[in-house]
């Protein structure tokens, strides 16, 4: 039964490290891993390539290629048809972008089945914005994450950096500042806490801190499960 898979939800705004996090805990626990910021990603990427602007008048179409999306994720790579896109849609550009699908209902009702099928045995490790508020509600661990502006944007200026991507680190706060607001503003599933969820402020954190904290929390609740 889909319940019985073990799910763990990691949701946060832009930067603040949930991804890696995710990515290191899947791969501790050898749990699936679902980065369902990219399907946002590659949906817009699509959308932008068949030509429609990423606004409302264009939802339905979007919606209709969201649904069908051609997406495949392979050894780290993130493949579009037969097309490498993972670089294109890293980019600070590519996570406007994608924010701006996000807000349409539609694209995202056309994204959950997509989503729901990554919960397989033994396990998933899901990370975005409504992982546990809507994707997968009755999910035995959520976690929150959270962590400054101001520490975000240092964090993400030093990985474009070290990737020889020029970045200053005002507008990079304002740009993700500007994207925190339509993630958690929008009608449909804005970006919050669930109610159950537990609250990690990474801000002076390690990677490695952070795995440790929700890996103990994991064994806790499965201590409690098999009571
Ligand atoms: O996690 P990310 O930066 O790759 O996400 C890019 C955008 O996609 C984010 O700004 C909002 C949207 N998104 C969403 O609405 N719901 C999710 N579960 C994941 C991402």
């Amino acid at each position: 039964r889909a319940q019985d898979i073990p799910v763990i939800c990691l949701d946060g705004p832009t930067a603040s490290g949930k991804g890696t996090l995710a990515a290191e805990l899947a791969h501790r626990l050898g749990y699936h891993y679902l980065d369902s910021g990219a399907l946002y990603r590659v949906t817009a990427f699509a959308a932008l390539r068949a030509g429609l602007e990423l606004d409302a008048s264009n939802e339905s179409a979007i919606a209709a290629m969201a649904q069908t999306l051609p997406v495949r994720f392979i050894g780290g790579r993130v493949l579009l048809d037969e097309f490498d896109v993972t670089d294109a849609i890293r980019s600070e550009e590519g996570g406007m972008n994608a924010s701006k699908v996000s807000v349409l209902p539609a694209v995202r009702t056309a994204l959950v089945a997509l989503q729901h099928s990554f919960a397989r045995l033994p396990g998933l490790v899901a990370d975005g914005r409504d992982m546990g508020t809507v994707i997968f509600p009755d999910a035995p661990l959520k976690v929150y994450l959270t962590a400054s502006a101001a520490q975000r944007a240092q964090r993400r200026h030093k990985q474009l950096i070290s990737k020889g991507i020029p970045a200053t680190i005002d507008i990079l706060r304002a740009d993700l500042e500007a994207r925190d607001a339509r993630d958690m503003n929008r009608a449909t599933a804005p970006l919050k806490p669930a109610q159950d969820a537990l609250l990690l402020d990474n801000s002076g954190q390690s990677v490695e801190e952070s795995v440790a904290q929700v890996f103990e929390w994991w064994v806790a609740r499965q201590a409690i499960g098999k009571s």
